[in-house]
């Protein structure tokens, strides 16, 4: 890794990502002085703009979408290293205009906050002006495909141009604080490293709950559905981390293989399991947080025949030494009572009873992981309760050993993902990026649960917004008397 000056080139920088989320974070990385003082940031998009107003535009939306007051040092220093360049992206003569703004001896950085659609036309239109060589990193937004099959093309127009070495794949999770610290948890602390399999867990769950609905993307939505909006990416990139292998070290190959690996051993569904192995559900109209919410199909621009997911419930199985009879069960939703991701292991129940009838059924330790929101770590253990009773047996009660990073780590801000996976794509580090086999692999494994919920031909059950999603969900876990985690 190497803190060296760049120029980064934002492709879409006045799309809706590069507003809310990109522009932001490089603000943020400048007050920590996390950007060389000679790097240069150069918005494209295809509206002709001069550089004072796309730099007006860039401080509103900082304004607009930090949480705090823009501290007018900091925005200074970004200020002066903002820059402008009108290419319509289809045009491949446009692309000359770029090379007046970019350094040639200088390491480039291609940010494509634009629709996948247009990668291959960028890949094209970059090669044609000559300012790629193999110094040049290019990252690219999910999603990548709507399946398999156009994932491959996608990555296929990418590859004519770049190396893998060169590609940054973002998976915002895995830019989230609490996300890295599964890594630092598990391997950090041997308390965790030598119990972590299926001799000492029972089973794990992964919940990624939103308490949004489509926020006004139905067109993209409705083509998606949950699965490929939200499981394709993020809960199999966390699954992967849970699971995988220890990695020989923190280098990017070495954890990206380890993801592969557990990617490859997870077992298909298909026709044959789906039923028993998912669950589907679509929000009808209720009430989050105390508010009215419309239903799915009520939402504007609906199809009202659309029979999308909005939730999602799969127990996922990984035949391999380590998990072999741990089921990993994963949820997630849109309009769901509460935003809240957590990772929950159940460790085995104990062998034998030592504390009489009363205790008979001693409920698993539990680890917590809280991803999002009020960040933190939790254990329950069985406790003794103080004190004296008459007949000398001894009372438990059920406690917890709570890491709270908000107490924990008062003085220090929690970074937004982005931030984290911004200054890593500019210090060259590919660890945090999906690679294109990983990609392709958790496709496969959710293509076949979508031919398989196409071929059954049968609607998402019904939730009502702010539930936990549809009744069969619980089912899913009950047939095995489990059930889920219920959140704080
Ligand atoms: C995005 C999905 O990738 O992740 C959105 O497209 C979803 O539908 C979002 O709402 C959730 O991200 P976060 O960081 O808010 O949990």
């Amino acid at each position: 890794n190497s803190f060296e000056p760049c120029d980064f080139v934002l492709f879409g920088a006045l799309g809706d990502l590069s507003r809310r989320k990109l522009l932001p974070s490089l603000y943020q990385l400048e007050k920590a002085e996390l950007i060389h003082p000679d790097t240069k940031i150069i918005g494209v998009a295809r509206q002709e703009m001069s550089v004072e107003a796309f730099v007006e535009e860039a401080k509103v939306n900082i304004k607009k979408f930090s949480s705090e007051s823009l501290c007018e040092e900091t925005w200074a220093r970004m200020q002066a290293r903002l820059d402008y360049a009108c290419v319509d992206m289809k045009e491949m003569d446009s692309y000359k205009s770029l090379e007046e703004h970019v350094d040639a001896e200088r390491t480039m950085v291609c940010y494509l906050a634009t629709p996948p659609a247009i990668y291959g036309d960028i890949c094209r239109g970059l090669h044609s002006c000559n300012i790629i060589d193999s110094s040049v990193r290019l990252v690219l937004e999910k999603p990548i495909g709507h399946d398999l099959e156009s994932s491959m093309v996608i990555n296929d127009q990418v590859a004519e141009f770049f190396k893998e070495s060169q590609i940054y794949r973002i998976d915002h999770y895995l830019g989230k604080e609490t996300v890295l610290n599964l890594i630092a948890l598990r391997f950090a602390n041997s308390i965790f490293t030598t119990n972590w399999d299926h001799n000492c867990i029972d089973h794990v769950q992964i919940s990624v709950a939103e308490s949004v609905g489509i926020e006004g993307r139905w067109g993209y939505f409705d083509d998606a559905g949950q699965m490929r909006d939200m499981v394709q990416n993020h809960l199999l990139q966390i699954l992967s981390l849970v699971a995988m292998e220890p990695p020989a070290t923190l280098e990017a190959s070495n954890i990206r293989n380890e993801k592969l690996k557990v990617l490859k051993a997870l077992r298909p569904i298909n026709s044959t399991n789906v039923n028993e192995s998912t669950v589907r559900g679509q929000y009808t109209a209720g009430f989050v947080k105390g508010e009215e919410v419309p239903g799915y199909l009520e939402e504007d621009g609906a199809n009202t025949q659309s029979q999308t997911e909005t939730f999602v419930a799969i127990k996922a199985e990984i035949d391999n030494w380590r998990w072999a009879g741990v089921p990993f069960y994963l949820r997630t939703g849109k309009r769901m009572p509460t935003k809240v991701s957590e990772v929950v292991i159940y460790f085995k129940r104990q062998p034998h009873n030592l504390f009489g009838e009363s205790f008979k059924n001693l409920p698993p330790n539990k680890l917590v992981i809280r991803l999002q929101p009020d960040e933190g770590v939790e254990i329950t253990v069985m406790n003794k309760v103080p004190g004296l009773t008459s007949s000398g047996s001894m009372d438990l009660q059920k406690s917890k050993l709570n890491l709270s990073f908000s107490e924990a780590f008062s003085d220090e801000r929690i970074p937004d993902a982005y931030e984290k996976l911004l200054l890593e794509v500019m210090l060259g580090n590919q660890a945090l990026f999906v690679r294109r086999d990983e990609i392709e692999q958790a496709w496969t494994w959710v293509d076949s649960i979508l031919e398989a919920w196409k071929n059954t031909n049968e609607p998402p059950e019904p939730y009502q917004a702010g539930t936990w999603g549809p009744v069969e969900s619980i089912g899913l876990l009950a047939r095995e008397n489990r059930s889920w985690y219920e959140s704080k």
